[in-house]
């Protein structure tokens, strides 16, 4: 079995895994990307799309956003509608300046690949049998098959960037881990449809149906999503009743609708919220939905990520000029208050925005007073704008 040495082990090549090895390596910081899926099935992956004023900076900084800055679509707003009138929250505004950009996350993984190729740097797709050993040693090893070989790589640190599912997490043991987790009764069935986006920005709506929202990818492609049972099978929705139930949930009183066309695309995701801690066990450190989940309506999946890895790359640099453990001590904590006010806003999104089958008729007009103040408040919207765009990262 051939033994190779790398600095950093990445377990996961999704946004999280590639956006480290890419920031290492502007650090001059070698590592090694394993990713169980092929390349193609992790650029094809539709996923979300909002990426914070944070990512888009952190992108540009690494001269990854040549793209994102030619195809992004920059908002400075988005719309709540209930009660059949569409409001405008004017996030730019609100936050002296910071916005959101829409740009597919399989663009942003399309062009970290890209780059990582570029740095010649190893990233193995479509390895099995991942496993990571002696993680409380100085010396954590990373395991895999590649093409029917043994590979063993030796590390100075292991980053658990393998999702939800991974193995990373699943190594640490459960004497050493607390979860917190709260399933949601309910999924979005989420479309892509060629059809052009009849709104500059997007538009989150709670409708007695439940809820719906308008997303867009380019000029010509809309990403909408439905709220629907969690265990709902998409092909049991015809286009006819997608679009009779997205113009139902969406259209406003001042004439707006969002516009029919085929449809490319569709698929149902649950909605959990959960978190795991500390994101660090031994010398493995978890990054991404590895170590937490939000539910979408917030938008902060990738961008949580994206946070979790700019600091990780800051720390993993720290300890190999200084051997300072400093850093790599306050990864955890430092992230986990950035994940747990994600959670909460994701939280408040998510149920401020949903209709559910326990609520009963006084929580249906709660949920419409807590609407109709946020969008007659400035503080109300400030609080939700600058939690939307996001805080800068730390
Ligand atoms: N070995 C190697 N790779 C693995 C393994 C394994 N055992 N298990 C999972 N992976 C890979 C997955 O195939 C995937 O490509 O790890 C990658 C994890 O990527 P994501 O799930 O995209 O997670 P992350 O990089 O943390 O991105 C954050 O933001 O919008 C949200 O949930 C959305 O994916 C998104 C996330
Ligand atoms: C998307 O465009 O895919 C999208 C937008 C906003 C969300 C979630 C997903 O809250």
């Amino acid at each position: 079995m051939p033994v190779t040495r790398t600095q950093v082990g990445i377990v996961g090549a999704g946004p999280a895994g590639l956006m480290l090895g890419h920031l290492l390596h502007l650090r001059g910081i070698d590592s090694v990307i394993v990713e169980n899926r092929s390349r193609e099935h992790v650029i094809d992956r539709v996923r979300a799309g909002v990426l914070e004023q944070g990512t888009v900076d952190l992108m540009t900084a690494a001269g990854v956003a040549q793209r994102l800055h030619r195809e992004g679509m920059r908002h400075g707003g988005i719309g709540i509608a209930f009660g059949g009138n569409r409001h405008r929250i004017a996030l730019a505004e609100l936050t002296a300046g910071r916005a959101i950009t829409i740009y597919g996350q399989n663009e942003v993984v399309k062009d970290l690949i890209d780059a990582r190729l570029e740095t010649g740097r190893p990233v193995y797709f479509e390895v099995d049998r991942v496993g990571v050993h002696d993680l409380t040693t100085a010396q954590p090893k990373l395991r895999f098959h590649h093409g029917g070989d043994a590979h063993e790589v030796t590390c100075d640190v292991v980053a658990g960037c393998d999702g939800f599912h991974g193995i990373c997490r699943t190594a640490i043991p459960a004497t050493h881990l607390r979860v917190y987790e709260r399933d949601y009764p309910f999924g979005w069935l989420g479309v892509l449809a060629s059809a052009p986006p009849t709104s500059d920005e997007l538009v989150y709506s709670l409708h007695d149906r439940g809820f719906a929202l308008f997303s867009m990818r380019s000029p010509s492609i809309t990403r909408l999503y439905l709220q629907c049972a969690p265990d709902e099978n998409a092909e049991d929705w015809s286009d006819d009743r997608i679009w009779a139930e997205l113009t139902a949930r969406l259209s406003t009183s001042d004439g707006w609708a969002p516009a029919v066309g085929p449809i490319l695309q569709k698929g149902v995701t649950g909605m959990r919220s959960f978190v795991a801690e500390p994101m660090r066990y031994g010398r493995l450190f978890l990054a991404g939905d590895a170590a937490h989940i939000v539910p979408p309506t917030g938008a902060k999946g990738l961008n949580l990520a994206m946070a979790d890895v700019y600091r990780l790359a800051e720390a993993i640099a720290e300890h190999s000029t200084s051997v300072r453990e400093d850093a790599l001590d306050a990864y955890s904590d430092r992230g986990l208050r950035r994940t747990w006010r994600a959670q909460r806003f994701s939280w408040w999104m998510t149920s401020m925005l949903h209709r559910s089958e326990s609520d009963n008729a006084f929580d249906r007009r709660r949920q419409l007073a807590e609407l109709d103040y946020l969008v007659g408040s400035r503080a109300a919207m400030t609080s939700l704008a600058e939690n939307y765009v996001g805080v800068p990262f730390d």
